[in-house]
């Protein structure tokens, strides 16, 4: 089988077809995947029927696994393993989540634009997400090609944001749908973290915005105004031209390089409708900042 790419969009997206995931990837398939991925910073694989285990094992070929599970859930309510970021709306018995259950809120915050593990000091490199049970109406993942974003700032904004450092954390993104409540022992947990907001791509060589819904400040500025600030590059980097929609077809595999773009969910009716998308996550190659003293 050869492995081929066609573009998505002009800046982003690419679909890859010849090679089959579900089976040990050979050192030039490790390898298509990255050149792939430098490229279109997105790859949607179709037809990939896979399991947890084949997942697990397919993402150990782009480095070390970002544990998935979210922080809030306690272990023996996880219904996946713990590598993977259980994005779907049901619980460990099958059902879907109520509407006012505590990790519905949490994952709510996924329909904010955001960058995968920002918020912790090593963010994520891929994130690898399988399609298992996906749903007939809303629900498209979106995808912000923050390369392309940071390539159409002007002179000015470019020098402007070339050194600053932001500051993560799960729960800036949640404070803005509003759910705050937290035990003292999750905030601590989710202390925030630094990042710079210009980041270059050890591989493609390519500058890219790092922006996330985790970002609640700047480092050196008042809030208000950094908010403001951070809202207006948003804006900027979500213009339809920056954006892929991806609408899922059931065993669609879909990776994506969280050190260049950003991404989001759409609605969809999660009362009544399941959607069942795992995922798996590496780790990039360390921090983009230094970090406070503890
Ligand atoms: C994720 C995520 C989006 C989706 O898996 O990181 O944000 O479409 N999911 O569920
Ligand atoms: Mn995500």
């Amino acid at each position: 089988m050869t492995i081929q790419v066609t573009p998505i969009t002009p800046h982003i997206g690419g679909r890859m077809t010849g090679i089959d995931v579900t089976a040990p990837l050979t050192q030039e398939q490790v390898k298509a995947v990255d050149v792939g991925m430098d490229k279109y910073a997105v790859l949607v694989l179709p037809g990939q029927a896979i399991s947890d285990e084949q997942q697990i094992a397919f993402t150990r070929n782009f480095g070390p696994l970002q544990n998935g599970a979210n922080a809030t859930v306690k272990r023996p309510e996880l219904r996946l393993d713990p590598a993977f970021a259980d994005v779907s709306n049901i619980g460990k018995d099958g059902l879907k989540l109520a509407r006012d259950d505590r990790r519905r809120m949490a994952s709510l915050g996924n329909r904010l634009w955001h960058s995968d593990a920002s918020f912790r000091v090593i963010p994520a490199r891929y994130s690898i997400l399988s399609g298992r049970i996906v749903v007939s109406e809303g629900g498209n993942t979106e995808f912000a090609d923050m390369r392309a974003a940071y390539d159409a700032l002007d002179a000015r904004t470019k020098e402007e944001v070339e050194n600053l450092i932001t500051e993560h954390s799960q729960i800036f993104s949640r404070e803005q749908l509003g759910f705050t409540e937290y035990l003292p022992d999750e905030r601590a947990m989710m202390k925030p973290v630094r990042h710079r907001l210009v980041r270059t791509h050890p591989t493609s060589g390519r500058k890219s915005l790092f922006l996330s819904a985790h970002i609640g400040g700047i480092v050196g500025w008042p809030r208000p105004e950094a908010m403001s600030f951070i809202r207006d590059l948003m804006e900027h980097a979500t213009q339809p031209q920056f954006v892929y929609s991806h609408k899922w077809t059931q065993h669609d595999l879909v990776i994506w390089d969280n050190r260049a773009t950003m991404h989001r969910v759409r609605r969809y009716d999660d009362m009544n409708m399941v959607r069942d998308l795992r995922r798996t996550t590496t780790k990039s190659d360390g921090p983009t900042a230094e970090q406070e003293a503890a």
